[in-house]
């Protein structure tokens, strides 16, 4: 069912900043930055030398949930990326099993990829991204 973590997700403040610190200070490889309006933030990925990426999300206004979430939790990790070989099959057999999610269908992520959201009261606090590219 899964195939591996593709990503971490970390909310950040500020993008600019943080992408110096990770990529000058600890030395992660920035790949590339995206807007994503409709979601209300803006993104980098950077590699980490393997599979697993760090995805660093900053806000875009005041209603973005990132926002929500630097407010409530301040800085840090946001959520889990796993990569999915078939996210409509993944997301028929969470419903079936009564898993709560944020996304009932998969959308369009950063790169083309088709992601949807489990929520973390189904997964013991942690907010779960299904990505399938
Ligand atoms: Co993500």
């Amino acid at each position: 069912m899964f195939i591996g973590v593709d990503h971490v997700g970390v909310a950040v403040k500020n993008l600019n900043e943080a992408i110096s610190i990770y990529q000058n200070v600890l030395g992660f490889r920035l790949e590339g930055i995206h807007v994503l309006s409709e979601r209300g933030v803006k993104v980098a990925f950077l590699s980490s030398g393997g599979e697993t990426k760090i995805e660093l999300l900053e806000p875009l206004g005041s209603n973005s949930p990132i926002a929500k979430f630097l407010i409530n939790r301040g800085e840090g990790i946001h959520h889990i990326a796993v990569k999915v070989k078939d996210i409509d099959g993944v997301l028929e057999d969470f419903k079936r099993k009564g898993v709560i999610l944020v996304d009932e269908k998969p959308r369009i992520g950063a790169e083309g990829a088709k992601i949807a959201f489990v929520h973390p009261k189904s997964t013991k606090g942690v907010l779960l991204e299904l990505i399938m590219k």
